[in-house]
């Protein structure tokens, strides 16, 4: 049991191609193992207190990936939208989505709007899936609506704060990230909550998504519960705040 449990946990689930590989299979199947593995752990991470929990399911970029892998993927986020999330909405999770959905299938976005009309605003859990999301996009996006205002005059330029821009972000309802898991061994942040990210505790840890499991989760929480979390300032030796 771990103490010191991250409000916000992200995830970059990455691997589900190679594990597929490694086994003589489609990558298609990695991306079905991959939601499985999702299925199992989402409960698990409710359970220890994790109150956000944000997920890379399909970046921008992604859509440049073969028709019919990106094909596979859409009829997987249907399957998920449709029956799998169920279970986790009756267990009090609120469902939030951020990315540019414009390009998804229109049943799809079509799911996506009925969650989000269901969500009550004091959930156990907020999944927030990040679906044709992209950190350079969503900046750019938000910086465009900004400028619109101050244009309109609702807004001055000069009232422009770090807590304005983030409230013209996607993400302008959660906390930021405390902790990042990105499985797949890849140690980088892929345009993911690039914002949102300046003062999160990065884990990487080379076991492929479709492997995750409790214990791996366990691993990265011990990890995090370790870290001494700054945020650019000294502590008092002797008190150890700030
Ligand atoms: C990265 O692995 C993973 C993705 C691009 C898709 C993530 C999707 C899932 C985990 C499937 C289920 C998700 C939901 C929400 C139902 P990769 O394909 O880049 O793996 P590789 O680096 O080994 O090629």
């Amino acid at each position: 049991m771990t103490q010191n449990v991250p409000q916000h946990l992200a995830i970059i689930m990455d691997g589900n191609g190679r594990w597929a590989t490694a086994r003589g299979l489609p990558r298609e199947a990695g991306h079905k193992a991959g939601a499985e593995a999702l299925k199992k752990i989402a409960r698990a991470i409710a359970d220890k207190g994790i109150k956000y929990l944000t997920l890379y399911a399909f970046s921008k970029e992604n859509w440049n990936r073969p028709q019919k892998e990106v094909d596979a993927l859409m009829n997987l986020f249907r399957q998920y939208l449709k029956e799998d999330l169920t279970d986790l909405s009756k267990q009090n999770a609120a469902i939030h989505f951020i990315g540019d959905r414009t390009r998804f299938p229109a049943d799809i976005q079509q799911q996506m709007a009925t969650w989000e009309a269901k969500n009550a605003p004091h959930a156990q859990l907020h999944l927030i899936l990040a679906l044709g999301y992209g950190g350079r996009d969503e900046i750019t996006t938000g910086a465009k609506r900004l400028a619109e205002d101050v244009k309109a005059g609702i807004i001055s330029a000069e009232s422009i704060t770090e807590d304005v821009m983030s409230s013209y972000l996607a993400t302008a309802d959660f906390p930021d990230p405390d902790l990042l898991i990105r499985t797949g061994g890849e140690c980088r942040l892929s345009n993911f909550l690039l914002w949102q990210m300046a003062y999160t505790e990065l884990y990487f840890t080379p076991v492929f998504w479709p492997d995750f499991d409790e214990k791996v989760l366990e691993e990265a929480l011990t990890a995090y519960a370790t870290r001494d979390r700054r945020f650019g300032r000294v502590k008092d030796n002797e008190t150890g705040t700030f």
